[in-house]
């Protein structure tokens, strides 16, 4: 069951809004945001209720729209040529003019890519730019293979799902990632490691358990901490801080602040989530010792904020 050209459109209009789209590929339905829109981003996680920014698929309709995001080495490029379009995720190094938005690679300076076949990519050859799309269903529960499945999981939570009948794979892409010469393989999916072996010759690095789905490089305490050091929940700013801000403005408590930057004055929390990273990284800049965190609800989006916070703040 192909959706028809009307369909493909409806979806590449929602998302250009900045609308959040379950879309099948041939893997599972995906949840689709525009991968370069912050606030659309955060509206993923927002539906999926994940309590934790784990980094997301970039979805691609062309080679030449993949390496404008991720930098190819010789061996994930023969990969892509092999495999693409189809059910394979390549981890590459992001290319310094990438234009992703930070919340889709959860901070980290790698992404994953993958060119799917099907409805999906009619959808971003409309859009024209990568969608980023995390499996369609909640948090912790099974991906959706029909669209049944994702209106029963996510149906009053997201603008629209695409019509695409059952997904013909089944199961999530195979990840990879090129190390030097070697190559790891994140997560058994479509492709399998045979498939993969035998192209190019050589033996790959499992994960710890067969059929294991690594836990996501989010997860680790270390992965994203600024050079400052960081202190949450604060109600006050010490001398010397940086202060990133939550809420309506406080200017009596932003004067001592050495930088100031407000996730959202609305306090809105998927503004905030949009922001988060980049401000980090903005008021590490500034060269403060320590960065001063404002308290955010621990609700909705607010789970996966502070969970990223306090990985931030963790002794190191
Ligand atoms: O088949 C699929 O891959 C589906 C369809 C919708 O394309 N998508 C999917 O996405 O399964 P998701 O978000 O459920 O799983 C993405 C996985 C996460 O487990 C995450 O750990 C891994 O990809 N991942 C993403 N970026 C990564 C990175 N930079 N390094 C290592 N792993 C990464
Ligand atoms: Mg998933």
């Amino acid at each position: 069951m192909e959706p028809d050209l009307k369909q493909i459109e409806r979806a590449c209009a929602l998302l250009d809004q900045g609308e959040i789209v379950a879309i099948p590929t041939e893997t599972v339905y995906g949840l689709a945001a525009d991968a370069r829109n912050g606030e659309a981003v955060a509206k993923v996680f927002e539906a999926k209720g994940r309590p934790q920014f784990n980094p997301l698929i970039v979805h691609v309709s062309d080679r030449k729209m993949a390496e404008a995001v991720g930098i190819f080495d010789p061996i994930s490029a023969r990969l892509a040529d092999r495999f693409w379009p189809g059910p394979l995720s390549i981890v590459l190094p992001l290319r310094p003019d990438h234009q992703i938005h930070p919340l889709v690679s959860a901070g980290l300076p790698t992404i994953a890519i993958r060119m799917p076949l099907g409805a999906s990519v009619k959808v971003i050859e409309m859009l024209g730019r990568p969608i980023a799309a995390p499996s369609a269903n909640r948090s912790g529960r099974i991906s959706a293979t029909s669209a049944q499945a994702v209106r029963d999981e996510l149906g009053d939570r997201i603008a629209y799902v695409l019509e695409g009948g059952k997904t013909s794979v089944g199961v999530e892409s195979t990840i990879v990632k090129v190390e030097g010469d070697q190559v790891r393989l994140l997560r058994q999916g479509g492709v399998t490691q045979e498939e993969i072996e035998n192209l190019l010759g050589l033996k790959m690095i499992l994960p710890e358990k067969a059929g294991a789905i690594i836990e996501a490089p989010g997860m680790l305490a270390s992965h994203y901490a600024p050079d400052a050091a960081v202190r949450i929940n604060a109600l006050s700013v010490g001398q010397g801080e940086a202060l990133l801000a939550f809420g309506p403005d406080q200017p009596e408590l932003y004067a001592q602040a050495k930088a100031m930057l407000n996730l959202s004055p609305t306090g809105c929390l998927r503004e905030a989530a949009a922001n988060l990273y980049a401000y980090m990284q903005e008021l590490d800049r500034s060269g403060a010792a320590t960065i001063a965190i404002m308290p955010i609800p621990a609700q909705g989006l607010g789970l996966a904020i502070n969970d990223r916070l306090e990985r931030a703040a963790a002794p190191r």
